[in-house]
């Protein structure tokens, strides 16, 4: 039997398409919007995305939240979040496949230079551009965590050249790996192509930097489909403006919704998405979090706990 309510916290989202799942899996949980936050103190499970500063903490009896996004920053980073709450994320293979296709779309894009053919139909020009064969195109992942090693899993029969970067040592067959701070000029130095799968952290905040970007080869490319905070935009312009960098495609802002006056969106080497690399399944998300429901039930712990010393 549940423990207690459950909560579904983002305010004003579409949230029928996500209690339904939830209704259909556990008939007898007691589902509750923002809207009727007042009955706060049965609260035992929250779904979340975005919250508040400070919504979390005035749940008095959570047993667990589960965000809603695989990255958490924005829950993390409230200085008033339970941290003996445990909180779950999104490590899911629907949310991997997403974002998969996400990466291979946008490698293959840069690398056989679809931008500039499309440029050329524009301008009706018929001019071949040969590009190199995968094998001399170095992809390297910032962030070499669930979603990264995916990507690099879906490229490798394509014969990329694969690095990943993360925090600790990994080994991962024909993938060359480097970590921490003392392994990033190297990985940088050598990746045409790079993309960012961090976390956002205090250590990651700001990483796709003008530091950065110089350390990559001229004519580099770079896919954000991480967070926002992850890069600063100017530095990006800036690197395209001297074509130091090919072009970049871009995800996720500082902003978000991009507001209309960003001269990302009309920047001409910057291909613009609407934070919609890898969405969230209902179905899927909801199944995690009723077998965690009942993982509980049974006195087991949730799983895909983020650590919230590391930050994600
Ligand atoms: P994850 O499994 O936690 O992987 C994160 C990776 O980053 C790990 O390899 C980790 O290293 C590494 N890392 C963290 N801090 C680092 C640091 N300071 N220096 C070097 N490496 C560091 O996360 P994930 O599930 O792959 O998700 C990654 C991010 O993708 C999420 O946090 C979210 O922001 C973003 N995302 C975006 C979308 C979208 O639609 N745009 C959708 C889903 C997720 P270790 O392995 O050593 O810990
Ligand atoms: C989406 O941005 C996520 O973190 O899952």
């Amino acid at each position: 039997m549940p423990k207690g309510a459950l909560l579904f916290q983002p305010s004003g989202y579409p949230h029928e398409i996500w209690s339904n799942h939830l209704r259909r899996l556990l008939p007898d949980l007691d589902i509750r919007t923002a809207e009727d936050g007042a009955r706060a103190n049965d609260i035992a499970y929250c779904v979340a995305w975005k919250p508040k500063p400070g919504a979390l903490s005035a749940l008095k009896n959570l047993a667990v939240v589960f965000s809603m996004g695989a990255g958490v920053d924005s829950i993390v980073a409230d200085p008033t979040y339970p941290k003996h709450v445990p909180l779950s994320r999104v490590v899911d293979p629907t949310l991997s496949q997403g974002m998969t296709e996400y990466v291979v779309l946008n490698v293959l894009y840069w690398h056989r230079r679809q931008h500039d053919l499309t440029a050329l139909q524009n301008a009706k020009k018929w001019r071949q551009i040969v590009t190199p064969r995968a094998e001399y195109i170095r992809v390297g992942i910032l962030g070499f965590g669930v979603l990264g090693q995916a990507a690099a899993f879906a490229l490798k029969p394509l014969n990329y050249q694969l690095s990943g970067w993360s925090a600790s040592p990994k080994s991962v067959e024909g993938v060359r790996t480097f970590h921490g701070d003392a392994g990033l000029q190297a990985f940088l130095s050598e990746t045409d192509i790079l993309v960012c799968l961090l976390p956002l952290t205090p250590a990651t905040r700001g990483i796709l930097n003008a530091r950065t970007f110089a350390s990559l080869p001229t004519g580099a490319c770079v896919i954000n489909c991480a967070r926002g905070g992850h890069l600063i935009e100017d530095d990006m312009v800036a690197a395209l403006d001297s074509n130091h960098l090919r072009g970049a495609t871009l995800d996720v802002f500082q902003i978000e919704p991009l507001p209309e006056a960003s001269p990302l969106w009309t920047h001409p080497k910057i291909i613009v998405t609407p934070h919609a690399a890898a969405v969230t399944d209902p179905a899927s998300f909801m199944g995690h979090v009723v077998r965690t429901i009942q993982r509980m039930d049974e006195g087991l712990p949730p799983e895909n706990l983020v650590d919230f010393a590391r930050g994600y």
